[in-house]
């Protein structure tokens, strides 16, 4: 199972730690188990593992196979919970080099629609022109200007290229079951499509076919990292003990630090693979928490790169910050530190040790010395960068989150700050309907 040792917080929480939040952290879990909490609407993702229809996972797994028998190249179009998970879990399974170039078992998978750079897009039309690609288009809401404007321009790409016929045969809509442009188009033309369901939110929607079908068409195991999250589904409930509920522990101790002038949360890794997780992460805790003038900034630095640009910061910078460092336990392959005759770089004290044993002492060696600066560490611990594994990560920090966001006392599931942006973007674009708030907007910058 994932550990959470959260011994180095109690040095910076003053009275009784983190039990003072047992009552509130199992109000919180009820409140998600009855479905009486704000945005009890959208707590659909809380059961979606061990709930999940095996024909929905067979059609899945049928479309990847044809995704994978006919593309070379497969581009993810998503943008924040419609792209993150399923990034975050193909990095993290893949090896650091063959997922950027395609290894002859699996389709390249590539990621648009979550930035509007012109020169992105081009450089992404120009690297496919002598590719045969396809194309999974996810929205839950069918309108993301990010995403339509990419697929747009994919699909126009992929018509030419191909014609028509083949073009919609590579061509895949995960969105909603009725509304939406996306919905439209895809029951328009034909495509295959997946329904996101109505009570799952996008950054909770990764074990959905938003993040199971490019995983699946990565060449990876999506009954496994299911099995993962039902597994942890199981030990985060209500009738699990306080101090054996890993949602729970993580939920308390980063209140009880947030409560002690803790506002900055960060994610480390020791591990390359890990940093998309973190991206994921930050969507889900900084979508879900940041309103109403409240919650925890969510950081993350991949080290120990990020010891020789941030390390500084944090060892000596304002205290206003705690570390979470997802340790992982065993890793995939083998590699010994030479030894060498002439010792010109002085490294023969560590000839004949593995490469990780050099990086867990350097991990061991930051954690004593930040928690020395007065950073306080919860440390996650897992067992290997596997699917069960990343299932069990993820359904961990969704269910930390919920009842995270319960005891915060804000509505975890919703997002209405996204929506200032794009008022603002439309009006200035001129699109149809925005012709006030543009008026107000031009006069507003005119001044
Ligand atoms: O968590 C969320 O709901 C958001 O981050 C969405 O995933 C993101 O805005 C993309 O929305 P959509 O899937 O509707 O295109």
């Amino acid at each position: 199972m994932i550990k959470i040792d959260i011994s180095q917080i109690h040095d910076f929480i003053p009275g009784n730690g983190i039990k003072a939040l047992e009552p509130s952290i199992k109000d919180a879990i009820l409140a998600l188990e009855n479905g009486s909490g704000a945005g009890n609407d959208f707590i659909g993702w809380m059961n979606l593992a061990s709930g999940t229809d095996k024909s929905l996972i067979d059609a899945i797994e049928d479309t990847a196979r044809q995704l994978r028998e006919n593309c070379e190249v497969v581009v993810v179009a998503g943008i924040g919970g419609s792209y993150l998970g399923s990034r975050a879990v193909i990095e993290a399974l893949s090896n650091s080099f063959s997922q950027s170039v395609r290894d002859g078992r699996n389709p390249q998978i590539l990621f648009a629609g979550h930035n509007i750079s012109e020169d992105y897009l081009y450089e992404l039309t120009e690297y496919l022109k002598d590719k045969k690609f396809g194309i999974i288009n996810i929205s839950k809401s069918g309108t993301t200007t990010e995403t339509a404007l990419a697929f747009r321009l994919l699909k126009k790409q992929c018509e030419d290229q191909f014609g028509k016929d083949t073009a919609r045969k590579v061509t895949v809509a995960i969105t909603d079951a009725k509304r939406g442009a996306a919905r439209v188009t895809a029951d328009k033309e034909g495509y295959r499509s997946f329904v996101i369901p109505d009570n799952v939110g996008g950054r909770f929607s990764v074990l959905t076919p938003v993040g199971l079908l490019p995983i699946a068409v990565a060449g990876y195991d999506i009954r496994q990292l299911i099995k993962g999250a039902a597994d942890m589904e199981g030990m985060t409930t209500g009738a699990v003990a306080f101090n054996d509920n890993p949602a729970a522990q993580y939920a308390a101790a980063r209140n009880a630090l947030y409560r002690n002038g803790k506002k900055i949360e960060i994610l480390v890794n020791f591990q390359p693979k890990l940093h998309y997780l973190s991206e994921w992460w930050k969507q889900l805790y900084g979508e879900s928490e940041g309103k109403d003038g409240k919650g925890i900034f969510p950081a993350s630095v991949d080290f120990s790169t990020d010891l020789h640009s941030m390390g500084q910061w944090i060892q000596e910078g304002e205290r206003t910050i705690f570390e979470t460092v997802i340790s992982v336990d065993k890793v995939k392959h083998s590699v010994l530190v030479p030894a060498d005759d002439e010792n010109l770089d002085g490294l023969n004290y560590m000839a004949g040790k593995h490469v990780d044993e050099v990086n867990k002492m350097a991990e061991l060696g930051t954690r004593l010395a930040h928690i020395d600066g007065g950073v306080p560490n919860i440390r996650i611990t897992v067992p290997e960068l596997t699917e069960y594994w990343i299932g069990q990560l993820i359904y961990m920090f969704e269910k930390g989150c919920g009842i995270s966001g319960y005891v915060l006392g804000v509505n975890p599931f919703n997002q209405p700050g996204v929506e200032a942006y794009k008022k603002n973007m439309f009006a200035l674009l001129g699109k149809p309907g925005y012709e006030e708030e543009s008026k107000k907007i031009l006069a507003r910058i005119n001044k």
